[in-house]
């Protein structure tokens, strides 16, 4: 375990996100920081009193400054609003950067050594608000996206094919929106291809169905988005580093030349260990893929020019 993790932003996903780190003792303090009073004071005591249910030794603290977070090991940024039904992940943006600029400033004056996870959407854009105001060095910034979209279609793809989860290997690239891109050359089972196993247009739909699998779930909650799956993504996230796992894990990370592309983040497979971003794996894509993978740079690029720092 490291010493500190901090967890910006008590709403659904940060605060889920919080008891699973403790849960899994992967901080000796898990801090729990919201602007709101006394929602993380409140949230973060009710979490500390499971410890002796769960059998867990991380304390949590909740609180509305920075003071407690003070050298963190790992920042988790979550701050932000969340989507309702009918809105983009952009459709944040300007609420959301204003929120992680400060949030960025802060960690840059009380953790400047901290390995930075993103989550606030818009995601691939937050991150490089995040990387630009704390002026960290890009192994230090990742955003979390790729893990849970891989994870939504693996879970449909078990499904579908009545297997379990743990068989199904795949990545999901690019920019964590509709224009993200599953790769289907790069999708099997226990290592048999996918395309053995079921026909092309259920795969289609499982695709699709990925693409817009934080949607589908804004459409039920109607008040909010998704936080089992996002909070599980980000913890297995900080994992991968506290305990460094050397992990090869879908990431969003700030490219320079990998792909082909720079100065933007892009969901990339990425080495995650203890210095955090350790090496971002290139592999090679189909025709098809390079060109889906630039078009969702194109729409990550978009809300980035528009982005005021
Ligand atoms: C989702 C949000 C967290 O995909 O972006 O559910």
């Amino acid at each position: 375990m490291v010493n500190k993790i901090t967890v910006v932003g008590a709403g659904n996903v940060g605060a889920t996100t919080a008891q699973r780190l403790a849960e899994k003792e992967l901080a000796r303090t898990v801090v729990l920081v919201d602007i709101q009073e006394g929602i993380p004071q409140g949230k973060g005591l009710d979490q500390w009193q499971s410890a002796p249910i769960e059998g867990f030794d991380s304390r949590v603290i909740g609180t509305n400054g920075y003071d407690e977070s003070a050298n963190s090991d790992i920042i988790v940024i979550t701050a932000g609003i969340a989507r309702k039904p009918g809105m983009s992940r952009d459709d944040l943006l300007n609420t959301n950067a204003g929120i992680v600029k400060q949030v960025s400033e802060n960690i840059k004056t009380t953790s400047p050594n901290a390995i930075l996870i993103v989550v606030s959407n818009p995601l691939d854009v937050m991150s490089y608000v995040a990387m630009k105001v704390t002026g960290f060095p890009r192994e230090r910034v990742l955003g979390m996206a790729g893990v849970l979209d891989t994870a939504r279609y693996r879970a449909f793809l078990a499904e579908a094919l009545d297997v379990s989860v743990r068989d199904i290997q795949a990545m999901v690239l690019g920019g964590h929106g509709d224009t993200m891109v599953p790769l289907i050359s790069y999708t099997s089972v226990s290592g048999i291809p996918i395309t053995q196993l079921m026909s092309q247009s259920t795969l289609d739909g499982i695709v699709e169905r990925t693409r817009t699998g934080g949607a589908e779930i804004v459409k039920h909650l109607k008040t909010g988005s998704a936080y089992y799956a996002p909070s599980a993504a980000a913890v297995q996230m900080c994992e991968a580093i506290v305990n460094d796992q050397k992990r090869i894990l879908p990431c969003a990370a700030w490219l320079q030349g990998e792909y082909g592309m720079s100065d933007l983040f892009l969901g990339v497979p990425c080495k995650l260990g203890r210095k955090g971003l350790e090496q971002i794996i290139q592999v090679e894509l189909t025709a098809a893929e390079k060109d889906a993978l630039a078009k969702s740079a194109d729409a990550v690029r978009e809300p980035m020019a528009a982005v005021k720092l």
